[in-house]
C-alpha cells in the first residue's frame, strides 16, 4: 500500500515569526502515529531554521527547487548537497511557476531531478497541463512529454525514490480544483506511462495531486484509488486547513 504524503509548499511567504508559529502549531497537532509522510516547503532563506525547529519530529523539510549544476560559478542558485547538508529530505522540481515566469524546460526539469537524486534527495516532480491545453484536449500529450523528458534522462529505476505531483496549472491558486475524477483520470494516466516500463514501480510510485486543495476538498481527492495525497499551496500557510487536509489523508485507508 502506498503510504499518503501531504507535502506543504509555502511559496514566497512567510517570516521568522510567521514560520514558528505555523510550525509549533503543527507539531503540537498533527499526530506521529497516523500512516503518512508530512513535508512543508518553506522558502531557502527559511529551510535551516524550520529543519532546526522541526528536528527530527514527524515533519520534514524540502525545498521549493534546487539547481541543476553541483557546485561553483552560479550566481544566486542553490546546489542539492546544500538541501541536502541541512537536513532536507526533498525537493520540487518543475513547479508550473518556475516553469513559467522563470522558463524552465523539460530538459532543465530532468537534470535538477538527476541533481536532488545524486545526493539522496525525495524529488517532486510537478507535472501538468495550462487551460488551453486541457481544452484544445492536449492533457495528456503535455504531462507525457513532461513525463518522458525526465524518463529520458533519468531511467525508470531512479523513480523508486521520487514522487510526482500532478498539478494542472488552472487549479493552482485560482480556488478551481480538479475534480475527483478529473485529477483520477489523469494520475491513472501516469501510472499506466511508468507502469508500462516498470509495472513494480508503477505500482508503488506515490502521485500526489495539487491545485487549490483545501480542508474541504482534500477527503474527496484522497478517495480516489490513483491519488495518494497532495500538494498543497495556499491552504499549507494555515495551521488550521493544513492540519485537516492530513487528517484527511491519514483517514484515507
Ligand atoms: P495552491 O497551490 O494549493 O495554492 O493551488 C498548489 C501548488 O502550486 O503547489
Amino acid at each position: 500500500m502506498r503510504r499518503p504524503l501531504v507535502a506543504g509548499n509555502w511559496k514566497m511567504n512567510g517570516s521568522r515569526a510567521a514560520n514558528a508559529a505555523l510550525l509549533a502549531e503543527l507539531e503540537l497537532r498533527v499526530k506521529p502515529q497516523w500512516p503518512i509522510d508530512i513535508a512543508v516547503f518553506p522558502p531557502f532563506v527559511y529551510l535551516a531554521e524550520a529543519r532546526r525547529a522541526l528536528e527530527d519530529g514527524p515533519i520534514a523539510v524540502g525545498a521549493q527547487d534546487v539547481c541543476a549544476e553541483a557546485s561553483g560559478a552560479f550566481t544566486g542558485e542553490v546546489s542539492a548537497a546544500m538541501l541536502q547538508d541541512i537536513g532536507c529530505r526533498a525537493a520540487l522540481v518543475g513547479h508550473s511557476e518556475r516553469r513559467h515566469w522563470y522558463h524552465e524546460d523539460d530538459a532543465l526539469v530532468a537534470r535538477k531531478f538527476a541533481a536532488a537524486l545524486s545526493v539522496g534527495l525525495m524529488p517532486v516532480l510537478c507535472l501538468g497541463e495550462t487551460l488551453d491545453e486541457r481544452e484544445s484536449g492536449k492533457t495528456e500529450a503535455v504531462v507525457g512529454r513532461q513525463l518522458d523528458a525526465v524518463l529520458a534522462l533519468n531511467g525508470i529505476e531512479r523513480f523508486v525514490t521520487a514522487v510526482i505531483a500532478y498539478e494542472p496549472v488552472w487549479a493552482i491558486g485560482t480556488g478551481r480544483t480538479a475534480s475527483p475524477d478529473q485529477a483520477q483520470a489523469v494520475h491513472a494516466f501516469i501510472r499506466r506511462r511508468i507502469a508500462e516500463q516498470n509495472a513494480n514501480i508503477g505500482g508503488q510510485l506515490r502521485i500526489l495531486y495539487g491545485g487549490s486543495v483545501k480542508a474541504g476538498n482534500a477527503a474527496d481527492l484522497f478517495a480516489m484509488p490513483d491519488v495518494d495525497g497532495g500538494l498543497v499551496g495556499g491552504a499549507s500557510l494555515s495551521a488550521d486547513e493544513f492540519y485537516e487536509i492530513c487528517a484527511a489523508a491519514a483517514a484515507r485507508h
